[in-house]
């Protein structure tokens, strides 16, 4: 059987494509607003007056161990913390910056005891990375992004900014980061607008990261870290990372399956929204992990943190929901990819398939009546069928061209039908294991 592999690429993907399940983290000034992380930029908060966040920074109930346990018990693999947003605000001790956690009423680095703690319980190290700064001073203020982008005075603000010194800037806190803080697996940059010109103006893009120089020196200091796409340019991402939407097959680029990985929100905000009321269920966001294996990909599932430095109820209602269907089922999820060419799935389901021990995994997302029918897999191939959750046998039967005519199907497809229990089993979504 026949099934897709990615392109290589120059990171270590390998864990990554195993691992399959990380938790995304949106830590900022913008915690307090408690109303988006973009809240500097579509309110048009001038930088005095956000400086009031960095003023009352105090994240005293901060236990970054109880964090990492909620990750794990949801079952995540890797963590990605916002080492910087795009309001500038830098949560590690950065030499390069006064506009540090170190500096607010919090007083210490808020990285260093995070990477530690996640790592003690054995979950890869992630940094996200904002290109965009609404803070610096030497950032070319654009007609797009941040909270000056169409003010009267913006030449006036940008008279004597250097948008190379503000990459010099990127570039040593890039080094610093990779340097400093342990053995980072993954960084991921956010991001590039070249195409925008709407405005009159180019949006921005390589040459205002210099990218290239960029991914020199950290494929220097770093050979096996996994890189993002958001550089703008093209060729030196190691994962393509679709954003708030799912895709509909493997996605690929210049034709060829590609390692990638979708970030999702449980509700709109990544940093934390105290009053939006769009959260998705547990149903959904396993659901959503599911559909992501099924097609070869990650899910990086995202917690923005409250200002008191707590994961909030919501968040933790839905992390344990999800762990405890990981609990039964995480088998049909690590270590495994899109189920090989030829086989289709059911209706209602989702397969995966785990390419060393030989399993395919019908997820089972609504339950059907008796008999589930696998078509494109012969039933010679198949030796035992079990549910998941509890390791309890299923019926296996070879369906006839016969019955396939009988019931309206492809005669000339080969099929394979499972017999289930009248009654759904108690949890979430049931998954068959064939071995
Ligand atoms: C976007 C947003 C941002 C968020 C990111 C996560 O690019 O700018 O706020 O951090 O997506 O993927």
């Amino acid at each position: 059987m026949s099934r897709s592999v990615p392109a290589p690429t120059a990171g270590d993907t390998d864990w990554f494509e195993h691992d399959r399940f990380g938790l995304f983290i949106h830590w900022g000034l913008y915690s307090l607003a408690a109303r988006h992380e973009w809240v500097q930029h579509n309110e048009r908060i001038p930088s005095a007056e956000y400086r009031k966040y960095f003023d009352h920074f105090d994240p005293d109930l901060y236990d970054p161990d109880r964090w990492a346990a909620a990750a794990v018990d949801a079952g995540m693999k890797y963590f990605v913390i916002t080492t910087k947003h795009h309001e500038g605000f830098c949560l590690w001790d950065s030499a390069h910056t006064d506009f540090k956690a170190p500096n607010t009423p919090c007083g210490r680095d808020l990285l260093r005891p995070m990477c530690e703690a996640f790592r003690a319980r054995g979950l890869r190290t992630g940094f996200y990375h904002s290109l965009i700064d609404w803070h610096h001073d030497q950032y070319v203020i654009d007609p797009y992004i941040g909270p000056y982008r169409d003010a009267p005075d913006r030449a006036l603000r940008n008279r004597g900014r250097d948008q190379n010194r503000y990459a010099d800037y990127l570039h040593a806190q890039v080094r610093e980061l990779l340097t400093d803080y342990g053995q980072v697996d993954l960084l991921w940059f956010d991001y590039s607008f070249p195409n925008r010109t709407e405005a009159g103006e180019p949006g921005k893009g390589r040459s205002d990261w210099r990218s290239e120089e960029l991914v020199a020196m950290i494929r220097e200091l770093a050979p096996g870290v996994i890189l993002d796409d958001r550089l703008d340019l093209p060729g030196s991402g190691d994962v393509t990372t679709p954003e708030q939407w799912q895709p509909r097959a493997w996605p690929r680029v210049d034709g060829r399956p590609v390692v990638w990985e979708a970030c999702q929100t449980f509700s709109g905000s990544w940093g934390y929204h105290r009053e939006e009321s769009s959260w998705r269920s547990v149903e959904n966001l396993v659901m959503t992990l599911i559909d992501c294996v099924s097609k070869g990909g990650n899910l990086l599932l995202n917690v923005g943190p409250t200002g008191r430095g707590e994961f909030d109820v919501r968040a933790l209602e839905r992390l344990a929901g999800i762990g405890r269907w990981m609990h039964h089922h995480d088998r049909a999820i690590y270590g495994c990819t899109q189920a090989p060419d030829g086989i289709r799935t059911p209706t209602d389901c989702r397969l995966t398939w785990h390419p060393q021990r030989r399993r395919l995994y019908v997820h089972i997302l609504n339950w059907p009546y008796k008999k589930l029918y696998i078509d494109g897999l012969p039933h010679e191939r198949v030796h035992y069928a079990q549910l998941l959750h509890d390791a309890s046998e299923v019926g296996l039967q070879a369906i006839s061209h016969e019955q396939q005519a009988a019931m309206g199907c492809d005669a000339e497809q080969v099929a394979t039908a499972i017999t289930l229990p009248q009654r759904k089993p108690d949890v979430l979504y049931p998954v068959v294991e064939l071995f």
